[in-house]
């Protein structure tokens, strides 16, 4: 019981000052619980609605592709640069210091490996995303894959249901299989798909007619970087995105294979925070790859 002695009376009523209701600034996530709406504020900076998540759960499809290699060594330095890191659970619980506070975005389904490709995903127990202390789940949907499309469409609404009993936000993640045309019309298609079945981000991939794709999807979108491009064209892609509507990057590759990854996952958070156009950032990478 709190201590009675010298009780403060109440009196700070603050009658006449009506009671201040918070909007919610992401796009569709208005109405969402609190719960969901604060581990999404961990991930978008409320500021700006924006992120740059730094994406690092390759190996579970390419094992120890190149940059990712010694995670403890290539990423958990550059987490400082991140509003959140997307990765798996072996990584996170054999790498990512628990001293680290970045907000985590969990991969959550598995199945496939680069040596078969798209495969019968299935989800992890969600229990562990909340052991996890996950600000996020990211599960991936193959719209458009005769074979997985159902299986992977399920997984997210699975994951979903979980989410929302337990106010963890889901983030969609769209496969392209390789016999589909990434264009405007696919990735508008997919990117709807998974908002439509409750993804409250959904990852997908920038293509001429972007802002289509942002338009009619009702959550926020993130690009991934896809393969390594040279610095330059990595930062006009994320400025592109972002000028045409994107809330922020997923960004693995073109950061952590970067000749200069501090420099670059610096410089994209420019792009993303404070607008900076390609050809400052640019620069700004090289300066700050010149002072290393
Ligand atoms: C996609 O399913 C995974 O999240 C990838 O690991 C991620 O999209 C790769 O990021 P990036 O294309 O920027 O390397």
């Amino acid at each position: 019981m709190p201590d009675m002695d010298n009780f403060k009376e109440a009196a700070a009523f603050g009658v006449g000052t009506p009671q201040t209701t918070v909007g919610y600034p992401l796009k569709g996530c208005a109405s969402l619980d609190w719960g969901v709406k604060n581990r999404l504020a961990r991930i978008f900076d409320p500021a700006d609605g924006r992120t740059l998540m730094l994406a690092c759960d390759h190996g579970f499809i390419m094992g120890p592709t190149g940059g990712v290699e010694r995670i403890d060594l290539s990423i958990v330095p550059l987490l400082q640069y991140a509003d959140c890191v997307m990765c798996t659970r072996g990584v996170l619980r054999a790498l990512i210091p628990p001293t680290d506070t970045t907000p985590v975005c969990l991969r959550s389904d598995a199945g496939t490996s680069v040596v078969t490709e798209l495969n019968d995903n299935v989800v992890i127990d969600p229990e562990d995303a909340i052991r996890l202390n996950a600000a996020a789940m990211a599960v991936m949907v193959a719209v458009g894959d005769s074979r997985f499309e159902a299986k992977t469409i399920a997984n997210l609404y699975h994951t979903v249901d979980i989410g929302a009993r337990y106010g963890i936000p889901v983030m969609g993640v769209t496969a392209v299989g390789k016999q589909m045309t990434r264009d405007a019309r696919y990735f508008r298609l997919a990117t709807r798909i998974c908002a439509e079945n409750g993804a409250n981000v959904v990852k997908t991939y920038y293509t001429e007619g972007f802002e289509t794709v942002v338009a009619c999807c009702p959550v926020p979108i993130v690009i991934a970087g896809g393969k390594k491009i040279p610095e330059r064209d990595a930062l006009e892609l994320a400025y592109k995105a972002i000028n045409d509507g994107a809330a922020g990057v997923d960004m693995g590759r073109n950061v952590f294979q970067s000749e200069h990854p501090a420099a670059m996952i610096q410089a994209v958070s420019a792009v993303i925070h404070k607008n900076l156009k390609p050809d400052e950032a640019y620069q700004m990478y090289q300066d700050l790859a010149a002072a290393k």
